[in-house]
Parts: structure tokens; sequence; C-alpha cells
């Protein structure tokens, strides 16, 4: 397919082939956006690119990196810079989780889950900086997770605590380039994302913090696709530095020290 280059805001979505990031896409792509995605995982990537196309009749493109590697960030903004010139919106999305106990912590698999949750959002910024500087506006949206307030597996908890600090720097580095720098905080969706534990009993534990009851049901992709396209809009272009939760009030609660909830990752 041919990509029209004309005045289409381009979104660049890291993890994109995934639930959120593809849900994410979606919105983008829905909103006028041209969706970039991003993601390891070659196959599920081709799927996530046809389907878009598919779904929107527009353009998509997909970009095969992983972000463990500290060189993907440079080839990939080199890649946009050469096929668009521009960047309108950077969804950092690509996640790992990690152990869930102290104990169980390797170095290996902390420096990996690092690199993805926290470096690779730095350098991807840091790379995007010349496109920012020659055009000013534009916006990024870290995905971060509700386990910043709640804790959870040391490695993917202190990622994402160190995504919102992250999140705050780039919107005082970034304000005078008009870039808005903001975070969404779901929390668990009760699917995918590497959750190997007691799947029900994971679920049961976060409906007791969701506050709203009468829904009776966990975050979607979708609920936390609709906080990414509304951060990315011209609505929430006077908003920078903030953590959006989409936790249905869950992040309001202080979670009890039961062996369910300090197995949760999301
Ligand atoms: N699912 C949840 O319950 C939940 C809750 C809160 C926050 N989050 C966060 O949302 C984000 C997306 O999660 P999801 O539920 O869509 O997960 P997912 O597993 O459906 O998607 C993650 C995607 O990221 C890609 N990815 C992983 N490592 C990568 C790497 N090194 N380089 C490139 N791509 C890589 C995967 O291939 C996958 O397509 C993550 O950052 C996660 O921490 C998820």
């Amino acid at each position: 397919m041919s990509l029209d280059l004309t005045e289409r805001r381009i979104a660049l979505i890291t993890g994109g082939a995934g639930a959120i990031g593809m849900a994410s896409a979606r919105r983008l792509a829905r909103g006028g956006m041209l969706p970039v995605l991003v993601d390891r995982d070659g196959t599920a990537l081709d799927i996530a690119v046809a389907a878009l196309r598919a779904e929107t009749g527009q353009p998509a493109l997909g970009i095969l990196a992983d972000l463990l590697d500290r060189a993907a960030p440079h080839a990939i903004m080199a890649r946009v810079a050469q096929a668009f010139g521009r960047l309108d919106c950077l969804v950092n999305n690509a996640g790992l989780s990690g152990a869930r106990r102290i104990g169980e912590v390797a170095i290996a698999e902390w420096d990996a889950v690092l690199a993805v949750n926290l470096t690779a959002p730095m350098l991807l910024a840091q790379e995007a900086m010349p496109l920012w500087q020659a055009r000013h506006g534009g916006s990024i949206v870290n995905i971060a997770s509700r386990v910043w307030l709640s804790g959870a597996g040391p490695g993917y908890t202190a990622s994402k605590a160190g995504l919102i600090g992250l999140t705050r720097s780039l919107a005082v580095q970034l304000g005078p380039l008009e870039v808005t720098v903001n975070a969404v905080a779901p929390s668990y969706l009760g699917s995918g994302f590497n959750f190997d534990g007691d799947e029900a009993a994971r679920r049961r534990a976060e409906q007791e913090h969701i506050r709203l009851g009468v829904l009776d049901r966990l975050a979607t992709a979708e609920d936390v696709a609709g906080a990414v396209a509304f951060l990315a809009s011209a609505d929430a272009r006077f908003i920078t530095g903030e953590v959006l939760h989409v936790c249905g009030g869950a992040q309001l609660a202080a979670r009890p020290a039961s062996a369910e909830v300090t197995d949760g990752r999301a």
C-alpha cells in the first residue's frame, strides 16, 4: 500500500500489536492519525497492521523492532523521519512484567524490564527531539500502571513508577516545544500481559477494589485507548505532566497485603 504522506498526523505506538497498543492505534486512526506500530513479534505485527488497514481503509505501518536493543529507538525514529518527516504522537506502550517476588528477581530480568519499560521510552523521546524541534506541537502518552501506587513485582513496579517520573520530567523538558507528556495508569485488564498466577483469584481481588461496582467488570483495552486518544487530542492540549488512572476508582483504595494482591503485576 502506498502511504499518503500529505498533512496526515503520525502516531507511533510501541507494543502496537498487543491489546492496548492495537486498541490505541485503532482510536488514533479513527481520529485521523496514521498509526505506526512498533513490535518485536513480527507475526502479530503483520496481523495488526493488516487489520488496521482493513478496518479503516487507511494506511498503517509496522516497524519490527525489539526495544531491548538500545539501538532500536534510533533506528525507529530514523525510519519515521525518513518516511514522514514528522511525529505527532508517541505512545510508549510496550511492556515487560518480570518476577513477582523479591526472592525471585534475577538481575538480567530486572535489567530487561527496566530497559523496555523505562529506558526505551526515554530513548524514543530523545530520538524524537529533532522531529519535535522541526515542528512544534505533539504528545507523548506513557502507559504506566496502577501498580505505581499499589506495588506489585519489584522490577515492574519500579519501572512503572520511574515512567511516571520520566513523564513529569519530559513534560517540563518538552513543554517549550508544545509537546504534552502524560501517563495513563490502567488497572489489571484480566487478559494478556504475562499473568501466570491464579487468574480467577486475581480477578476477584481486583474487582474488590473497583469502585464503579455497578459495572461489575475490569478495565478493558478500549477503556485505556479512550484515555490515550483524549491525551493525544486537541482537547488535552493544555494538560501535561499528569497521570490519568483508568482503574474504575481502584487507585483510591489502599490494597490489603494478601498473597493474591502481592502476586499482582498489572
Ligand atoms: N494488561 C494489563 O492488565 C495491564 C495493566 C496495566 C498496565 N498495562 C501496561 O500496558 C502495556 C501494554 O500491555 P498489554 O496488556 O496490551 O500487553 P500485551 O502483551 O497484549 O502487549 C504488549 C506488546 O508489547 C510487545 N513487546 C513486548 N516487549 C517488547 C519489546 N522488547 N520490543 C518491542 N515490543 C515488545 C509485545 O510483543 C506485545 O505485542 C504494558 O506496558 C503494560 O505494562 C497492562
